[in-house]
């Protein structure tokens, strides 16, 4: 396994894998690998020959410098368990290589930012959308795999690279649970004891969402409002919002006129102390 600090070098390397005639499968991270990561790297080996992983601490899309500067950064642990997962490079360029002296263009996403997250998030998804411009750029993949559990980002994604005519397969893996439902994400390694427990309140919550919405004649209010009784029943977590949601175009769903399968979305943010998790599920399905 190669690690590629610079934009340069990793287009260097892609080009030669693709003249190779080399397909390349690209998992973006922050690094903080998990379980989840790696379940990511395996789905992008089954779709191509050779996988890139990129370990990049955005801080274009950190709204919060406090939370840039707690973001665990565990480089050699990382770089380690890319290699025992048999990905052919890591790409861990620096906040300078990335953003050098100078640097000013950014890519802005559309509607699908304003929702959900965007509010309460200034900023955050249009430094998403631009570092991953740059890593596909530099990357150069046939597919990229993206976890579900920041649904909205990957519908953004999906939609950055529809509008701009970008080539690459997005592909939405499943989210990754511990044995006790609570989602993977590198955040939790931030958590103590006491709130880590405390975070089943969360899966609990779309679970009790799901019991609800199960009643035929259940409205989108009361499943909200089962969900979040949940939250608020347990002292060590702050309620940010529970939302259901279209799983397209992330519209709010004031009305359950599709039951279907797929096609509608319940999401939850939720504090324990300074650390923000995330969650989602299909309503009707998993
Ligand atoms: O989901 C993440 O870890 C990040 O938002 C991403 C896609 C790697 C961009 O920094």
């Amino acid at each position: 396994m190669i690690t590629i600090a610079t934009p340069g070098e990793m287009r260097a390397w892609s080009a030669r894998r693709h003249r190779e005639g080399r397909t390349i499968g690209f998992v973006p991270t922050m690094g903080a690998l998990h379980d989840g990561h790696l379940q990511l790297i395996a789905d992008a080996a089954e779709r191509s020959d050779d996988v890139v992983v990129s370990i990049f601490v955005n801080p274009l899309q950190f709204d919060v410098d406090a939370d840039f500067d707690a973001y665990p950064r565990p480089i050699d642990a990382d770089v380690a368990a890319c290699d025992t997962a048999g990905v052919a490079a890591v790409y861990a360029p620096t906040a300078a290589a990335m953003y050098p002296s100078g640097y000013q263009t950014r890519v802005v996403p559309g509607a699908l930012a304003d929702l959900m997250e965007g509010p309460g998030r200034p900023g955050h998804f249009e430094g998403v959308v631009t570092v991953v411009n740059k890593l596909f750029g530099a990357v150069q993949p046939e597919v990229a795999i993206f976890g579900q559990k920041d649904f909205q980002q990957l519908r953004i994604i999906e939609r950055m690279v529809a509008d701009l005519d970008i080539g690459t397969e997005i592909i939405g893996h499943p989210i990754v649970r511990d044995p006790d439902g609570v989602a993977q994400s590198s955040r939790n390694v931030r958590l103590t004891t006491e709130q880590r427990s405390a975070a089943v309140a969360v899966p609990h919550s779309l679970d009790a969402a799901v019991d609800a919405a199960r009643r035929p004649t259940t409205d989108p209010v009361d499943v909200v409002a089962a969900a979040v009784a949940v939250i608020d029943a347990e002292p060590m977590a702050r309620h940010e919002y529970t939302t259901i949601f279209d799983a397209d175009d992330l519209t709010e769903v004031d009305r359950f006129t599709d039951r279907s399968v797929g096609r509608v979305r319940i999401a939850t943010a939720v504090w324990f102390g300074d650390v923000r998790l995330i969650d989602n599920r299909d309503l009707f399905g998993d």
